[in-house]
């Protein structure tokens, strides 16, 4: 990696950032990055040493073994050493550090008239009650919490109050429906779970615990007792509802398995002392999608993805005592996790935590917030900035932006179109923007630029974090030097790599240690251009990514077979203007049904009951037959062909039947 000299247009760091920046140019940064990895203990220790350990590690910062022929996949970080994440990111900033009356949280609501300022002694005093509340439940060290809640303070307490008694946290994304909850409580075996009544996503309101009891039932009758004891937040009830006039929603309550949240809460004493936990103790489980359609609960442990979460967070977002940082994602997702949570806190940062959507209510809502708390950092996705950019300047104009001082975005390759109006038009020419390439296994950052020291290329993640060694791979496993695109993949762990999927060791050596040993294998396709820039190309798996969430398509495909008409689906991806990717949906029916209006609308609503809205179809197409080859193996290359509308298909002499590709063109969806 050299200084980059090159005919690509750049973007270099402004100067006033690089003032006072952490890492302030491109040399620091490779001087930093020779020494993560010529050095690893020293450099990972010296990150140790601002935390606090109960006891001390007795083994080295990180051993492992990536590769698979010489026996089990491990990664451990720290062994021997005892602590505790909430100590860390509380505790140790009220007592040791005098930032009690500093502001962790600017929580503001669906509606801009709900909002609500979090010091970090009430954070504290709130997680400690939670704790005790859920220790009273009989919640104990190493058990699972599953959580299943919007956007407020409340989610945060949950976690943390996990955290502290060492319990282990797996947060489902509140807008999954009631069978993802149920397949995600049973995987994770948990007896508790946390919700609230109700909730407002833009003006439409969501009775949370109505899903959660659809999907307790489910859960006891695939596998009693399930869930014992059920925690529920007022939200609606007490932080939405104004006036009895419009309470529009009945909360259905089982008496022997729900407890109401406040009236727990109420008497719980403020006091509770932290778990003191093994480093490679677990932390939490989080589901994400795997190619076969059974999600896999990744697990993450303490140690490692504290120090982690905490180096990128202070790194790539240049953080500054007075920073007042806005990450929009959700916290059901990895990104909330890494980068609302634990990333700020263990900083001892501010941030907003925000429950609404960028269009509700008026499509000006992002930059009024940033306005509002006059936000230095901004973190969002690339969906986003698409949608925000349909509705032109006018919106941004109205808000004073000056604040903004870096952007960040997470999920997606950014297209150049959005990244130059995100530059421009947020950022006002002024602001660096971190493409942060990473995922949910990968704990936080690990292809990503530094603010104040790497020159920009617009869709390019740059270059790799500190502790993190990405090689090229072509298909027979080969190392490409130099100018190159195959698969990424990383050559040794960083301390906030997952460690398991939990209960499938199995899965997760298979996973992402098989295909290539002695590598973990990202799953993601990657070019290296002349310069060492490395460019993201997109998932090579069944997987697809729609507006930066990423899905199965044999998990879409499974549910649409449950429907009684259809014979066989096959799903792929179709690029769209504002989420990316959308699902492309070949049907075939059975004989004797005719293809309709109704049976699409039924195939649309039953994918939304079945995962969630996230996964809608946009597209339903009817396929009388699928292109398969004589094997019988469906081509995925051609109807992906057939959904872009791309007429030139290459060969075909694989096809059984070459007849059909003409029938499926003829009956193409041209629009949603
Ligand atoms: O395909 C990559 C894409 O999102 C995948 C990870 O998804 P998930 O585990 O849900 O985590 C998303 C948030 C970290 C990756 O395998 N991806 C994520 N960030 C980028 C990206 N693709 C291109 N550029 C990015 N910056």
């Amino acid at each position: 990696m050299v200084v980059p000299e090159t005919q690509d247009k750049m973007y270099y760091p402004p100067d006033d950032l690089q003032r006072d920046a952490h890492v302030p140019e491109f040399n620091s940064y490779l001087a930093l990055y020779r020494k993560s990895l010529e050095n690893p203990e020293a450099f990972w220790k010296e990150v140790a040493d601002e935390f606090y350990w109960k006891k001390p590690a007795t083994g080295p910062m990180l051993q492992y073994n990536f590769n698979v022929t010489r026996g089990n996949i491990y990664i451990k970080c720290m062994e021997g050493a005892k602590t505790n994440m909430c100590y860390n990111i509380l505790d140790r900033h009220v007592r040791e550090r005098n930032l009690g009356e500093k502001v962790a949280y600017y929580w503001e609501g669906n509606s801009p008239d709900h909002h609500m300022t979090i010091t970090y002694s009430q954070l504290l005093s709130q997680v400690c009650r939670c704790a005790n509340v859920l220790k009273k439940m009989g919640v104990k060290k190493g058990d699972r919490v599953s959580i299943y809640l919007p956007m407020i303070p409340e989610l945060v307490y949950t976690m943390l109050a996990c955290a502290r008694i060492g319990a282990v946290h797996s947060i489902v994304f509140a807008g999954f429906s009631s069978e993802s909850l149920c397949e995600r409580i049973m995987d994770a075996q948990s007896s508790i779970l946390v919700t609230a009544d109700g909730v407002y996503r833009g003006d439409k309101l969501i009775n949370l615990k109505q899903i959660v009891d659809e999907a307790l039932k489910k859960c006891r009758e695939k596998a009693p007792p399930g869930v014992t004891k059920c925690l529920v937040v007022r939200h609606y009830t007490l932080r939405i509802k104004s006036g009895a006039a419009c309470n529009k929603l009945q909360t259905p309550w089982n008496s022997e398995c729900d407890v109401w949240w406040d009236e727990e809460m109420r008497d719980s004493p403020e006091e509770c002392e932290p778990e003191w936990l093994d480093a490679e103790d677990p932390l939490f489980i989080l589901y994400t999608s795997g190619s076969t359609g059974k999600p896999k609960g990744i697990l993450h442990s303490v140690a490692g993805y504290l120090l982690f979460t905490s180096l990128t967070f202070k790194y790539v977002f240049d953080y500054h005592h007075d920073d007042v940082y806005w990450c929009t994602a959700d916290i059901g997702w990895i990104t909330g996790h890494s980068y609302i949570t634990y990333g700020p806190l263990a900083n001892g940062a501010t941030s907003v935590l925000f429950e609404g959507i960028p269009v509700h209510p008026h499509v000006g809502r992002f930059w009024e917030v940033i306005e509002k708390y006059k936000v230095t950092k901004f973190y969002t996705a690339p969906t986003a900035i698409r949608l925000l950019m349909k509705y032109g300047h006018e919106p941004l104009q109205k808000y004073d932006l000056s604040s903004l001082r870096i952007l960040g975005t997470v999920g997606e390759p950014i297209n150049p179109e959005a990244w130059q109006w995100y530059h421009e038009v947020v950022g006002r020419g002024r602001c660096p923007i971190v493409d942060t390439f990473w995922q949910t296994e990968t704990g936080g950052h690990v292809l990503t630029p530094l603010p104040a020291a790497t020159p920009l290329k617009p869709g390019s993640a740059t270059f790799p974090f500190f502790g993190v060694e990405p090689t090229i791979l072509n298909e027979h496993g080969e190392e490409l030097e130099g100018e190159a695109e195959g698969y990424l993949v990383f050559r040794r762990p960083w301390p906030g790599l997952m460690r398991t999927v939990y209960r499938d060791q199995e899965r997760f050596e298979s996973t992402y240690f098989r295909k290539f040993p002695g590598f973990y294998v990202t799953g993601d396709g990657c070019r290296r251009d002349k310069d060492g820039y490395y460019w993201i190309t997109g998932r090579i798996d069944d997987m697809l990514n729609v507006s930066g969430h990423l899905m199965s398509t044999a998990e879409v495909e499974a549910v649409l077979m449950e429907h009684p008409a259809v014979v066989e689906a096959a799903v792929v991806s179709r690029p769209h203007k504002v989420k990316g990717e959308c699902l492309y949906c070949f049907i075939t029916l059975n004989d004797s049904l005719e293809f309709s209006h109704t049976v699409v609308e039924g195939l649309k609503r039953l994918v939304r009951e079945k995962i969630g809205p996230i996964a809608t179809p946009d597209f339903i197409q009817n396929a009388p037959a699928l292109p398969k080859t004589r094997s019988g193996k469906i081509m995925r290359r051609i109807l992906r062909q057939i959904a872009r509308n791309e007429k030139d298909l290459g060969d075909l002499s694989t096809l059984a039947d070459p007849k059909v590709v003409e029938i499926l063109f003829s009956h193409r969806c041209e629009a949603a």
